[in-house]
């Protein structure tokens, strides 16, 4: 059976990928800060007849990050598949925004992920190979007024994917990112208003078939908008 690890499974997109990929048959180590919100995904992924885990942990902090990869891996053996989902937003201009307001966005968005595969990575080279996908954004495409920070952090993870991709290259492991638009979860509802939002499914399904590619292939981003939004 394999193994996949999803941070910010609590709700939104990271729930999502897990209910999808729970059908796939993957095995689930789920984390995020509030336990009974991850807890809640971990048990509907067992009623799909996977087995899946729930912890309580925050992606910035090297301590906690270190000690549910120490658990997840005495747990499940080896990983395949890592992916960096959660993280925050901020609705500021950049000159309204406190230095610890853009610390944070920068240290769940890119640290985490950061932190999270330098824990996780050992694991899925050691299986073999497999996949890190990263969350990012359209904010990491394309600037949006008030979205300073988040645009900035989801810039630096699509620079991250690109650099781990070649990096992790020879040991088989395919790294690449995945951009939505607006996507409906509470992330950003009530400081967004979007007529036709994506759904958590769409992303949970273009993480299925990025699993699903052979081997050969590579897919460095997929950037999936609202369609009715402008191309990037
Ligand atoms: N919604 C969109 O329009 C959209 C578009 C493009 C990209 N994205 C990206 O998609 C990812 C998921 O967002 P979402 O829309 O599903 O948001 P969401 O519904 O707010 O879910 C975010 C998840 O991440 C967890 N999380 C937040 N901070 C964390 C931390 N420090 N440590 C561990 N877990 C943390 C949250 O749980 P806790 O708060 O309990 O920790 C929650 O489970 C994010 O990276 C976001 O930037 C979203």
């Amino acid at each position: 059976m394999m193994t996949a690890v999803i941070t910010g499974a609590g709700r939104g997109i990271g729930r999502a990928v897990a209910l999808r990929l729970a059908e796939e048959g993957y095995d689930l180590a789920l984390s995020a800060r509030t336990l009974a919100q991850v807890e809640e995904t971990a048990r509907l992924c067992r009623q799909k007849g996977v087995h899946a885990t729930a912890a309580s942990m925050d992606v910035a902090e090297q301590a906690q990050v270190e000690e549910w990869a120490a658990e997840v891996l005495a747990e499940f053996g080896t990983i395949k598949v890592l992916i960096n989902n959660a993280g925050v937003f901020l609705d500021r201009t950049v000159l309204e925004t406190e230095p610890s307001e853009w610390d944070r966005v920068m240290d769940v968005n890119v640290r985490g992920a950061y932190l999270c595969t330098r824990a996780f990575a050992p694991s899925i080279i050691e299986a073999g190979g497999g996949h890190i996908i990263n969350m990012s954004s359209t904010s990491g495409k394309k600037g949006y007024a008030r979205q300073g920070a988040y645009c900035a952090s989801k810039y630096a993870l699509l620079g991250l994917t690109k650099v781990l991709a070649m990096e992790l290259r020879d040991q088989g492991v395919h790294v690449s990112a995945i951009c939505p638009g607006g996507v409906d979860t509470e992330l950003v509802r009530g400081h967004l208003d979007r007529p036709d939002w994506l759904q958590p499914e769409d992303i949970a399904e273009t993480v299925a078939f990025l699993l699903r590619l052979p081997p050969r292939a590579a897919v460095d981003e997929v950037v999936m908008r609202r369609f009715t939004a402008e191309p990037y």
